[in-house]
């Protein structure tokens, strides 16, 4: 049966998109302004729902519409405002016409709906495999004056409750330069919500932080040229009663990897406007006619399920349509990088010594991380030229790849592309290829430079430098790095007009890069990178499945990045790695088994010496690769849920369940020890019901019903029993196997 349906009512010209989860609800208003009325839980589809219009005269307004006297447009809910005709609010989109003017006002033309779901050019967003997968309905509005016109376009998804937005700004006649074009505006009709969002810096990435809505403005961004790691393109509302399991909660993410600009704008009469796109400063672009601009995508979602009811909706969504690839579905391989290991010390027989005892243990992919390519001895040379090290690697990337392979290895590789330093071939032929203005200072960031990904002419040097490393070499994964942000993005190749696009052009040139790559080495899978995690957004993940998630790799560390993480990304896309203790950012000593406990919920691998380790530790890491091989497509592809924060209290709990419910693994974290503590019981989730499970290391099986209800016992030796308490930072994981799958609970 068709679940996805758009409507279009003639008479009362209202738009209702629904599945059998959310509603969208449009209207044009008699004035031909395009109003928002409704997104929420689906609710049952009528002739008109005027009276959701809730346009009241107002001492005060500004109303002068023929059309519609009493319309004003400050006071209604719309979909795309614009500045210029009544509405003080922050516009959605701003553009500078050829006489100075900055006015708008965006009427409706017409609409058109089309089954599945087309791609924008050049841009990453969701796609469809089947056109039931989707509808998408399109409106078009224009300024006629102005001669500007404005393409709407919503995706509804069949089975996830989510609608995918973007919009394309064209120029019909004349010019216009486009100063602020958003990707969502959304107006909700009250300002009952916390607003949830992930903020952090670099090694504490997407820590989750939540605050009441008041009246006003409160946003996160990015100015950076990436989308960074003190913020990440995505900001939910909730309803004060909801939490991991229950409530409502809207999300809206963006799915770029640049600038970007997130806010919840809550005005005088609590409305709140919600706006989602590329960040205004610093951009511009302009438009001749019959040109046009198209925004980046963004994905709003509603669950009345509590967060992880809009995590699984991003996760299965992001998982499964905006990851793409051989590796979308796939478990991940399980990887030892040599980066903690080594660092920029080593010779080639150092990585073999490191790969042997891999192989050892069980590892399938070896990743050579930076330092393999001339005059890359510390991070002050090197990028840029892509010239292999043979006094590293005697026979070439080629050469080390057979010997991997004749081990039995895989063979990944570091790059990054986008920058330079100076000293390289690259640096001293191409000045002007490098983002900076003549004349003043260019600032460094690592020792290094941003070269212009704006310019196709550099994005083309890069692509013949890298393909000629690495056709022939047999590598099989590339960790793609990004080490710095934009300071003066200025281009060199570009005239004044064109300055305000550079930002954006750039990261076009990135996608244009990654594209082209995956296209050349379709086999490959690419994991994304920018210092740790300060580019782990949705637009990095249609090139790359899987994002390094943060150079912190302590376990305790991690639990929080990576729990604040899976409230938009898919467990597979989180690259997690068991590292040595002390820890090399934290300095803490964390026990091995919870370093794999955290890790293995996630893209597993190891980044230590591991000839270092003692035998009882390499028995110890061969049986957690032996527990990964066997639970990785239920701990990378299950339905995760979030069960207790760590930022809220002392202890962490996660878990996943496979599809058919007959397999669920349970993450369980303390940081510190507690003397004589409470008993404890976790209450799980998303298990079925009626079957009984093994919970390993109970003794007694138990029905799904009693453990998401009465809760899974977890109380252990520091419950009552002084002096026997395992230490800091335990962990255990709980495998729960079903044993039988009955017609009813007994
Ligand atoms: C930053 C990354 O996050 C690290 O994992 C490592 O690849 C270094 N760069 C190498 O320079």
């Amino acid at each position: 049966m068709d679940m996805t349906r758009i409507h279009f009512n003639e008479k009362s010209r209202t738009f209702h998109l629904w599945n059998d989860q959310i509603s969208y609800i449009m209207k044009v208003a008699k004035s031909g302004h395009l109003a928002q009325l409704y997104f929420g839980r689906r609710v049952r589809e009528r002739e008109d729902y005027d009276h959701l219009l809730e346009a009241r005269r107002r001492s005060v307004a500004v109303t002068a519409m023929d059309e519609d006297p009493d319309l004003s447009l400050e006071h209604i809910r719309q979909e795309y405002p614009v500045y210029g005709t009544g509405d003080m609010r922050m516009p959605a989109l701003a553009v500078c016409l050829p006489d100075g003017s900055g006015l708008l006002d965006l009427k409706y033309k017409d609409h058109r709906i089309e089954k599945g779901k087309k791609k924008p050019e050049g841009l990453p967003a969701t796609y469809v495999e089947r056109d039931e997968e989707a509808c998408t309905l399109i409106v078009r509005l224009a300024d006629d004056l102005a001669g500007i016109e404005v393409e709407l376009h919503y995706t509804i998804f069949a089975d996830v409750p989510a609608i995918a937005r973007h919009a394309v700004i064209s120029c019909a006649a004349g010019r216009a330069r486009v100063d602020q074009a958003m990707s969502l505006s959304l107006d909700l009709p009250d300002m009952d919500f916390d607003m949830v969002e992930l903020t952090g810096a670099w090694s504490r990435e997407r820590h989750v932080k939540t605050r009441p809505l008041q009246e006003g403005v409160q946003g996160i961004y990015s100015l950076r040229g990436c989308s960074g790691h003190n913020f990440n393109p995505f900001l939910a509302l909730k309803r004060k009663n909801c939490d991991e399991y229950q409530g409502e909660i809207y999300g809206f993410s963006l799915i770029y990897s640049g600038n970007f600009m997130a806010r919840a704008d809550v005005d005088a009469y609590h409305t709140t406007r919600v706006m989602l796109g590329i960040h205004p400063q610093n951009f511009s672009w302009e438009l001749e006619a019959g040109a046009s601009f198209t925004t980046p995508e963004a994905v709003m979602v509603y669950s009345d399920q509590g967060q992880n009811g809009m995590s699984q909706a991003y996760h299965r969504l992001y998982g499964l349509r905006l990851a793409r690839g051989k590796y979308r579905d796939r478990v991940r391989p399980i990887l030892v990088n040599n980066w903690e290991a080594t660092y920029f010390d080593f010779d080639e027989e150092k990585l073999l010594a490191l790969a042997r005892e891999g192989k050892e243990l069980g590892i399938e992919l070896f990743v050579l991380d930076d330092g393999w390519f001339r005059n890359r001895n510390d991070d002050r040379g090197g990028l840029g030229d892509w010239e292999i090290d043979h006094k590293k690697l005697p026979g070439g990337l080629k050469g080390f790849g057979e010997k991997l392979d004749k081990l039995g290895l895989s063979f990944g590789l570091w790059i990054e592309p986008e920058m330079v330093n100076a000293g390289t071939k690259l640096f001293e032929e191409h000045p002007e290829w490098v983002l900076h203005q003549p004349g003043r200072r260019a600032s460094q960031g690592r020792h290094q430079y941003v070269l212009d990904y704006s310019c196709p002419d550099v994005v083309e040097y890069i692509y013949d430098k890298l393909t000629a490393a690495l056709d022939g070499s047999r590598v099989s994964y590339i960790k793609w790095d990004m080490n710095r942000s934009m300071s003066e993005a200025f281009s060199c190749t570009t005239g004044s007009e064109g300055q305000g696009s550079v930002m954006h052009r750039y990261i076009l040139g990135v996608y244009r890069l990654y594209e082209k790559l995956i296209r050349r080495y379709p086999d490959i899978l690419f994991e994304s990178c920018a210092s740790g995690g300060g580019r782990f957004d949705p637009g990095m993940l249609y090139y790359a499945p899987q994002c390094w998630t943060s150079d912190d790799t302590d376990a305790a560390e991690r639990i929080k990045i990576q729990y604040g993480t899976s409230f938009v990304y898919p467990i597979s896309s989180m690259g997690a790695h068991v590292s040595a203790v002390p820890n090399h950012q934290m300095n803490r000593i964390t026990p091995l088994s919870t370093r794999g406990n955290v890790a293995c919920f996630g893209a597993f691998g190891y980044e230590l010496n591991l000839n270092r380790l003692t035998d009882e530790e390499k028995e110890a890491v061969k049986e957690q690769i032996r527990f990964v091989k066997t639970y990785r497509k239920v701990l990378q592809f299950g339905a995760f849920y979030r069960l207790k924060s760590p930022f809220e209290g002392n202890e962490a709990i996660w878990m996943t369940v496979s599809e058919d419910r007959k397999l669920a693994l349970v993450g369980y974290y303390r940081m510190l020890q507690e003397i004589n503590a409470p008993y404890r019981r976790v209450r799980l989730a998303g298990l079925d019901p009626d079957c009984l499970y093994h919970v390993s290391g109970l003794e007694i099986d138990c029905y799904g019903d009693e453990l998401m209800n009465a809760g899974l016992i977890a109380s252990d030796s520091s419950c009552g029993e002084v002096g026997d308490g395992d230490g800091d930072f335990v962990s255990r994981i709980y495998i729960l196997e079903a044993v039988e799958q009955t017609g009813g609970a007994k």
